[in-house]
């Protein structure tokens, strides 16, 4: 559509680095079960309207977006257009700094979607840029792509991992019976998008009397058209302050992925899982970081879940519904005991799925939240 065509809207003017930004977007997604810690990070390069080169990080230890791009790109990077999804990193790590590789490349813009709040960059790689007299824009679809990174902006800026809150619940608010029974209350298709969220996560979090019950492995099993072997699973962790994990849990057969916040076992250390000494959620949450564990997902029954809710610990809560009816006896999605409305957990309307018979609600906390 023509800039000057009297028809047209407002909101019918695209703007062009906004569309090569969405590519770079799409590009990043490609890297989302495999870079761990890593950000996910993609980048387009165009010259004179025209792609010339892409790529994307696909895996700690390998190169990162930019270099793949500016491969590809060659000697037509020269008076080129970067764009970025995430600040181009300023230090030596396993690879070279990116945004010094775009001014030898000879790039005249870079265009940047997220500043990267790691101490090791934060600003840094946007002053190396500006420094050689490459024009810098930043902020252009910052929204979109940080919403690829939530874990490690967040566990950057703040020292703790992003954290998602998953529930599977009847329409009467019930995730197991008395008996401690749930398998299943959502369909298939639900439990197949819960494979995204582990595949995502650093960490998975359990209690142990979810182990005791239904004796899950937590880990990624299916992921479409995927290949498994190239993703990195997350890390198991349990919750298990007595030391009842039993010897012969599913979870341990592989051991050397397994975390448990516990008194010190002889028989868990001789299989390699990692002991952790802390007494406290929050303490768990930044000793996981430590780890570079950036998100994680709570998977775990009431009590914990609740405790993580109470205490304010959940940047995220994604809530399967089945429509189905449990009844009374059956145990509550949340069992903390309030008294008055001021008490009450507030939450904010992300978006709504279906699956299968199923509905998915991603909430986070509202800010008027007592
Ligand atoms: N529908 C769903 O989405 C879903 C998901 C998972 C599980 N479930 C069901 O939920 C049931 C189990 O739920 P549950 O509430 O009995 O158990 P849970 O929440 O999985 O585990 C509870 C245990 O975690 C530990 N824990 C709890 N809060 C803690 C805290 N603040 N700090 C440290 N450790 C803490 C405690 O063990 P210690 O005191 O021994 O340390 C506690 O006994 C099972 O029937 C399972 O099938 C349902």
């Amino acid at each position: 559509m023509s800039e000057f065509d009297s028809n047209s809207k407002p909101e019918d003017y695209v703007n062009i680095d906004q569309v090569w930004m969405q590519k770079a977007i799409e590009l990043a997604k490609l890297g989302q079960y495999s870079t761990r810690p890593n950000p996910n990070v993609g980048c387009v390069i165009v010259k004179d309207g025209q792609w010339v080169g892409e790529g994307f990080h696909p895996r700690a230890g390998q190169p990162h977006a930019e270099v793949f791009a500016m491969r590809q790109a060659g000697e037509s990077a020269k008076g080129a257009t970067a764009y970025v999804t995430l600040e181009p990193c300023a230090h030596y790590g396993r690879t070279p700094p990116c945004a010094k590789g775009l001014v030898e490349a000879g790039v005249s813009k870079v265009v940047i979607a997220c500043a990267d709040p790691n101490p090791l960059v934060a600003g840094k790689g946007v002053d190396i840029l500006r420094q050689a007299g490459i024009e810098v824009e930043t902020g252009v679809c910052e929204q979109q792509a940080a919403q690829l990174n939530q874990g490690f902006l967040k566990a950057m800026a703040t020292g703790v991992p992003y954290v998602r809150l998953k529930v599977a619940s009847s329409l009467d608010g019930r995730t197991a019976m008395a008996s401690g029974e749930s398998k299943w209350i959502t369909g298939a298709e639900s439990r197949q998008d819960v494979q995204h969220w582990r595949a995502i996560s650093g960490a998975v979090i359990t209690g142990i009397d979810t182990i005791l019950a239904d004796d899950p492995q937590l880990n990624v099993r299916s992921l479409g058209d995927i290949d498994i072997a190239t993703i990195v699973q997350p890390k198991r962790v349990i919750l298990d302050r007595q030391g009842r994990l039993p010897l012969n849990a599913q979870i341990l057969s592989a051991p050397e992925t397994v975390m448990v916040m516990g008194p010190f076992r002889q028989e868990l250390a001789k299989l390699g899982v990692v002991q952790l000494e802390v007494q406290s959620l929050k303490d768990l949450l930044t000793t996981l970081k430590d780890f570079q564990i950036y998100d994680v997902l709570v998977e775990a029954g009431a009590t914990l879940s609740t405790a993580f809710l109470q205490e304010k610990l959940v940047d995220e809560l994604i809530s399967y519904v089945a429509p189905t009816f449990l009844g009374q006896s059956a145990r509550a999605m949340f069992n903390a005991e309030f008294e008055t409305m001021a008490q009450q957990l507030r939450f904010k309307l992300q978006d709504v799925h279906q699956f299968g018979d199923d509905i998915r609600l991603r909430l986070i906390p509202s800010q008027e939240s007592v």
